[in-house]
């Protein structure tokens, strides 16, 4: 079994992205400028903001953080993207999920110009995303194939089963994974909570994409030997021996599949490291104009 490294192969890729932001002021352009919109004071929320503020010190992009409180009215809220649509100085913004319960998430999503959606949510870079055209593909799925890829995991003709189907995760991985290509040609099968036989159709991956979103759900009798398991699953639950009051716990007993496995993400360490840095690369290409002139 190896443990495939989500945090060292950020840090690499963290890198490789600060090498080209030096390269680009070097030459005398304008370092890519990210900015993230939070509402209220979701715990999780907080903590990944601050993580992507961080990431972008390290890549060497400027990063602005626009925060509301919970009461902040749809209007109000779409008059603030808005703005950042309008202003040339930033390259790319997301808003940062989930918003209180008024707010009306898809409307939010879509009033962001394509253009600057780094996230990879509007349906125009979904849609392209689904087809193979040039596009902001969300960061989540994106960070999944750079690490098969990193790790040269074999895709072409295997069976990946994506247990999940939310428009975060579980559709665009499923989509990427069926792509022509590497790390692609695979055959897929999507998985959800109204699917019956889970457990034989789990036993037939080659490759499992679990998200989900419950702890420790995925079990060792559900695993074939030699499967490559990828564990998307990031729930607090408490925990009264952490700092922090909770574990960070994935889809996937890990303790018991691991041992069947040809490779496994950690959690945490596996794919969220990976989330943030594809988020950086998004911000990259917006920089450079690369996807959308
Ligand atoms: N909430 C959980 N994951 C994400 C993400 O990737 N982007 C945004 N904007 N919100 C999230």
């Amino acid at each position: 079994m190896q443990l495939i490294d989500g945090k060292a192969i950020a840090d690499q890729v963290k890198k490789e992205i600060a090498q080209e932001v030096e390269q680009i002021v070097a030459n005398g352009g304008k370092r890519p400028h990210l900015a993230v919109i939070i509402v209220g004071h979701d715990g999780g929320s907080e903590t990944y903001v601050a993580h992507k503020v961080k990431s972008c010190e390290q890549v060497g992009f400027t990063s602005t953080r626009i925060a509301f409180e919970t009461d902040i009215t749809e209007e109000t809220l779409l008059a603030e993207i808005e703005k950042l649509n309008n202003n040339d100085d930033i390259d790319g913004f997301i808003v940062q999920l989930p918003l209180p319960k008024h707010i009306d998430e898809q409307k939010v999503i879509e009033a962001i110009d394509y253009r600057k959606d780094v996230d990879g949510f509007h349906p125009i870079n979904v849609g392209r995303t689904s087809i193979g055209l040039p596009s902001f593909v969300s960061a989540t799925p994106m960070g999944i194939l750079e690490l098969l890829k990193r790790y040269n995991i074999e895709t072409a003709g295997k069976h990946c089963v994506v247990i999940g189907r939310s428009n975060i995760v579980g559709k665009p991985v499923a989509s990427l994974m069926m792509q022509k290509g590497y790390p692609g040609d695979a055959t897929v099968t999507v998985c959800h909570s109204r699917t019956k036989n889970l457990k034989e159709i789990c036993l037939q991956a080659d490759i499992i994409i679990a998200a989900i979103g419950s702890p420790n759900f995925v079990k060792a009798e559900m695993v074939k030997e030699g499967a490559v398991v990828i564990d998307v699953g990031t729930t607090r639950v408490p925990n009264a021996n952490t700092k922090t009051g909770f574990k960070l716990t994935g889809d996937v007993d890990f303790e018991n599949v691991a041992p069947k496995c040809s490779y496994i993400t950690p959690v945490p360490g596996g794919v969220g490291p990976m989330t943030i840095c594809s988020l950086m690369k998004n911000t990259l290409l917006a920089g450079k104009k690369e996807i959308f002139k």
